[in-house]
């Protein structure tokens, strides 16, 4: 992610202020690491931890050095921690690693008689679904979304994760909004047995976040990781490892935990299918 940041603070022609903005941040470990990284846009680098969770929110002092929210010239990197996504227009990156599949979404099913939205209702203490006559607004968003869904299809709606991306391109005058997350297409989502996606409460679609704005690119995180060289530091992890593997300090055992997390995020399998999906602003 440091490489990232700096080929996109190149892009941008090294603005002397560049704010990256970890939204839905957690406890702030990527914040760590990439400061930690040390980054050629670090004097330039403001990074803005956006958490809402409390106790979330008080790890942050634990994992990086916090300072009041505002920026200065040259006196990066400088670290920030807020419940909400800053003010813009800033110059700089909005990321969210897994936090879209944090926001809740509407639920309509395809039956004979039309639409139903799935909701929660209680049957003798217990929350069970219960299926309703979806609105007729709601009816035509999801036809609008998808054309002859089979019997029984399932699609999400995704107000929330589409009021989030405006929130975040409006944050930002200059610069990319950046998500990973687990997506698909909902036409490809609704042809497929819902239960292998809605199970975990996960899976979102680019193309009605495509609806609030056209996606400057798309594509599964290994082959953005890769872009950025995640292979070379992998090797150079491996070699390190392998040197000192006899002395078997500290040192080796962070060499050989790269080497396995590179494997773990590249994953075609796992975590190496999720998506890189990029907005760029200004539009081209
Ligand atoms: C699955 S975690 C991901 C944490 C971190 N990005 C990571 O990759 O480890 C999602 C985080 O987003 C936070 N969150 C959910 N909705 C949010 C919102 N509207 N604004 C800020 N944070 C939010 C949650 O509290 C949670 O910490």
């Amino acid at each position: 992610m440091a490489r990232a940041l700096d080929a996109w603070w190149h892009e941008l022609g090294d603005p002397d202020q560049f704010v990256v903005v970890d939204a839905g941040a957690g406890c702030g470990t990527l914040a760590r690491d990439v400061l930690a990284a040390e980054p050629s846009c670090s004097p330039a680098l403001h990074y803005v931890l956006v958490e809402r969770s409390d106790s979330l929110r008080a790890a942050h002092a634990d994992n990086v050095a916090l300072e009041p929210a505002r920026v200065a010239l040259g006196r990066g990197p400088t670290a920030t921690s807020l419940q909400e996504l800053p003010a813009g227009p800033l110059t700089g990156v909005v990321l969210a690693n897994e936090l879209l599949d944090n926001l809740g979404f509407r639920l309509l099913e395809r039956g004979a008689q039309g639409w139903s939205e799935v909701r929660v209702g209680e049957t003798d203490g217990r929350l069970v679904e219960v299926l309703v006559a979806a609105s007729d607004d709601l009816g035509a968003e999801a036809d609008g979304l998808v054309s002859d869904p089979p019997d029984g299809a399932r699609v999400s709606l995704q107000h929330a994760a589409r009021a989030w991306l405006r929130d975040a391109l409006g944050v930002l005058g200059r610069g990319r909004v950046v998500v990973f997350d687990y997506a698909d297409t909902t036409p490809a989502m609704a042809r497929r047995p819902w239960r292998q996606w809605l199970r975990t409460f996960r899976a979102h679609g680019p193309g009605q976040l495509a609806r609030v704005r056209a996606v400057t690119a798309d594509r599964p995180q290994a082959e953005f990781l890769r872009a950025f060289g995640i292979d070379e530091l992998a090797v150079g992890a491996r070699a390190a490892w392998e040197s000192r593997a006899h002395v078997g300090d500290l040192e080796a055992l962070k060499h050989r935990s790269r080497v396995t997390e590179v494997e773990a995020l590249t994953d075609p399998a796992g975590l190496g299918a999720f998506r890189v999906l990029e907005w760029v602003l200004p539009v081209r």
